[in-house]
């Protein structure tokens, strides 16, 4: 009577409590999170679905996550993301969970939390934005940024132009229609089964991305009726297919992190390796920005990722479940491409095999570093330089247009004290611009070194997620201005050429630096937080707990 009485103070009918599955609906919705804020109304359309299969809806807040506005990063708070939508399934009377994301972080941070609780749950991204249009070219978010902020201090661009063209960049609602962080989530989502075929791409103001959202709801029914839980979806199949994927897709750097941390929720055996390992044989197959030309729009009337799936036929685990109930293979069998020029075939790809994220070691990364070869320059991937290194990108930013600036094209960018506990939370600082003096000069990449992370619409040869990083103790904490540094990306090696008599010596005089916070989450947070290589999860976190809740309190 308490459960029935306090819920009927909404108006519901007493049919609604005749034991019929209760599906929560958790939106990441939040004027606060732009690429998320229409979330509200796709809610609406899963609400539909839900009562017509013969469910009973009840949408509920998580955390939004805005990816420009959260400071430091909004990668600070993906945890915690986690923690709150994982306490929030088990603590609530549900039995399936349709999670509402968007914006980069909000993707993995409820893949994380379903993949702890393990109820059955589906996903829905909010979809892309529309292409921007600026005069009279197609702009990428994000990506163009990268761009005007260096016309900008080259002098190329004025104030007032930049204005303007930043309204033209993001005329929809959506998230950053580049192959970003969110349009690369929403694809693994989809090539782990977690998301119905075609939903990556709808852009987010398309009438299909809201039927999407109303068939979604209804698959959350019957996947309660068929007790098909997250576990028995992301299987470490799933996640090679996704790993495939995002190598076929030219995705972002950061899925890397997300995909390690979601394993670790579900227990699936996943390593910083199986990332080139996997990915050696699979052709970039997708031209769209950072990497290539187009943009998601593009990608959705091209086909979208089922016409990439069927492309890679067996290189992907094709008989792994979906939350269709159907397998990959009966998913994108029929799926046509409309485009080969935004979708390569596999016998002409838009490029070769192993142009995918690289995984580099050496005395400087120990434990790993990442690179992303598409958005590299080819004529960097073997490169020796002396090191210009900078404790933070703010001391860096200090001298960025500095006429004086001991560097030139040869010059190895290093930029720490970015990981995990440095920051804190791992921003995406890494992809530097280049030194004001250099630009001037028609200069446009130089390797960097850093060990927070870059943005999926981010380009250049930047090493990246160096582990362990630079507040950890890692060995980046040693390196001086005029070390040599060599990048041997073919030979996937990274390697501070100073002897290892000198490094400890350098060791012995290191100090560590103080904690980022003295209380709350960002003390938790740094306290337990993980390394890069692992996904950054924090250590209390992984595993899975179920969705039992520990005694009745009423
Ligand atoms: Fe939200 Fe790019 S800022 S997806």
């Amino acid at each position: 009577m308490t459960h029935r009485s306090w819920m009927r103070s909404q108006g519901f009918t007493t049919e609604v409590f005749d034991g019929r599955p209760v599906i929560g609906i958790a939106t990441t919705w939040s004027e606060l999170a732009p690429c998320n804020v229409h979330l509200h109304r796709v809610a609406e359309s899963v609400k539909r679905g839900v009562w017509q299969s013969g469910g009973f809806p009840l949408e509920f807040p998580a955390m939004a996550l805005g990816e420009t506005l959260l400071r430091p990063t909004a990668m600070l708070y993906r945890n915690l993301l986690a923690m709150e939508a994982e306490e929030l399934f088990r603590a609530n009377p549900l039995d399936g969970v349709v999670l509402l994301s968007g914006c980069d972080k909000t993707t993995p941070g409820l893949l994380m939390a379903a993949a702890s609780v393990d109820l059955p749950a589906i996903m829905v991204t909010g979809g892309p934005k529309l292409n921007g249009k600026y005069q009279g070219t197609d702009v990428g978010s994000g990506t163009a940024v990268w761009r005007w902020e260096e016309d900008l201090l080259a002098g190329r661009m004025t104030q007032e132009e930049c204005f303007f063209a930043e309204g033209c960049m993001s005329r929809s609602d959506g998230h950053c229609m580049t192959m970003g962080t969110a349009s690369t989530m929403a694809s693994v989502a989809e090539a782990l089964g977690m998301q119905l075929p075609y939903s990556a791409a709808w852009p987010a103001v398309d009438a299909r991305r809201y039927e999407t959202a109303q068939r979604a709801g209804q698959v959350i029914v019957d996947l309660v009726n068929s007790d098909l839980t997250p576990s028995k979806i992301m299987t470490r199949q799933a996640f090679e297919n996704a790993i495939r994927v995002n190598a076929a897709i030219g995705g972002s750097t950061n899925a890397v992190i997300h995909l390690l941390a979601m394993a670790g929720r579900l227990g699936v055996p996943l390593s910083l390796d199986d990332f080139d390992a996997l990915a050696a044989d699979v052709p970039t197959l997708v031209n769209l920005q950072p990497s290539g030309q187009y943009l998601m729009e593009d990608f959705c009337y091209a086909g979208g990722l089922p016409a990439v799936m069927r492309e890679l036929g067996d290189l992907l685990h094709t008989g792994a479940i979906t939350v269709t109930g159907r397998t990959v293979a009966e998913n994108v069998a029929e799926a046509p491409c409309w485009n080969r020029d935004v979708i390569h075939a596999m016998d002409a790809p838009f490029q070769p095999p192993g142009t995918g994220t690289a995984v580099l070691r050496g005395n400087l990364a120990p434990d790993g570093a990442v690179l992303k070869q598409s958005a590299a320059s080819p004529h960097l991937l073997k490169h020796r330089g002396r090191a210009l290194v900078f404790d933070s990108p703010e001391a860096y930013y200090a001298v960025v247009a500095d006429p004086d600036l001991d560097a030139d094209e040869n010059t190895v960018l290093v930029i720490r004290y970015c990981g995990p506990k440095g920051y804190p939370g791992m921003p995406e600082v890494s992809n530097v611009p280049l030194p004001k003096k250099l630009l001037n000069r028609g200069v446009r990449d130089m390797v960097r070194i850093c060990d927070g992370r870059m943005s999926g619409t981010a380009y250049g040869t930047v090493v990246l997620h160096v582990t362990p990083e630079a507040a950890a103790g890692g060995p980046l904490a040693l390196v001086r201005t005029g070390d040599w540094v060599t990048l041997d990306v073919p030979s996937r090696a990274l390697t501070l050429e100073v002897p290892d008599e000198e490094l400890a010596r350098r060791r012995a005089e290191w100090t560590a630096p103080p904690p980022a916070a003295s209380r709350g989450w960002t003390r938790l947070y740094t306290d337990h937080v993980l390394q890069a290589d692992t996904g950054a999860d924090l250590d209390f976190l992984i595993g899975a707990s179920g969705h039992e809740v520990p005694r009745e309190s009423h």
